[in-house]
């Protein structure tokens, strides 16, 4: 009798199957400032001048910490293997989540480099404070505001882009998660 166990072949190796901690890490911190970063510049259209200004210097320094989070775990990325797929995805659902990502990683940088050249065209490159401790220089260009409109109109509706992208992630990671009952958003979480 054939006492070997074939289904051993298929079995998912937990440790491979997961994102390292250090991934994890700057995945939950961005996702969780990128979703204060909406609310603060919402919260702020609503607001009188003087508050609207102290609110949004704070949505550029939230901002700015995301764009070196997101360069950070862009070097982890081209650095690092990610952990395997399940092996039961259909490959144009590998190829949708690739696409996704790819996005992401050009969103989660340009958008914050797109309003840094907003601030930097509407206030002809003044310094950005990060929450009091230093500066963030501006970006040396001259003032002009009509540039910064339409740059502003631009971050914005990246920004939307950018949301749209995060409403798909999510609504995947919950299909292969409760639908199709893949170890998915365990990849991404300690433990
Ligand atoms: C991932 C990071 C960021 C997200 C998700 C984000 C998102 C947004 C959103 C949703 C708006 C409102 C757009 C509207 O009301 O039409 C906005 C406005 C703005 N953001 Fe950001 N932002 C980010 C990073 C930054 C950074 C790093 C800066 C500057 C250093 C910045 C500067 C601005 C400015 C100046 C506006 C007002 C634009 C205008 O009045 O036309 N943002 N941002
Ligand atoms: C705006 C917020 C978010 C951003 C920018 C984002 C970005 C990313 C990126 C770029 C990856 C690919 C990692 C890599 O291989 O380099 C990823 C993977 C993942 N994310 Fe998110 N994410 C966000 C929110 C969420 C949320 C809310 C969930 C919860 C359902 C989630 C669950 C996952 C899971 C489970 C993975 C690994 C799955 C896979 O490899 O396909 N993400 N995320």
């Amino acid at each position: 009798m054939d006492t070997s166990t074939p289904t051993a072949a298929r079995t998912y190796p937990a440790a491979a199957a997961r994102y390292t901690g250090g991934a994890i890490l700057l995945h939950w911190t961005i996702a969780v400032l990128i979703a204060v970063n909406f609310a603060a510049a919402w919260y702020a259209n609503g607001l009188p001048r003087a508050d609207r200004m102290q609110v949004m210097t704070n949505h550029k320094a939230i901002g700015l910490t995301i764009l070196v989070l997101s360069l950070a775990r862009l070097a982890w990325r081209l650095t690092h293997r990610p952990p395997p797929f399940d092996p039961t995805l259909k490959p144009w659902e590998k190829t949708l989540a690739h696409i996704t990502h790819t996005l992401f990683y050009v969103l989660m940088i340009g958008l914050p480099l797109g309003g840094w050249l907003t601030h930097s065209y509407f206030s002809g490159g003044k310094p950005i404070s990060a929450f009091g401790l230093f500066n963030y220089p501006g970006l040396p260009v001259a003032r002009n505001p009509a540039l910064g409109e339409t740059m502003g109109g631009l971050h914005g509706t990246f920004a939307w882009v950018l949301l749209a992208l995060a409403a798909l992630h999510v609504a995947g990671a919950l299909k292969h998660q409760f639908f199709d009952r893949q170890r998915e958003i365990q990849r991404m979480l300690p433990g």
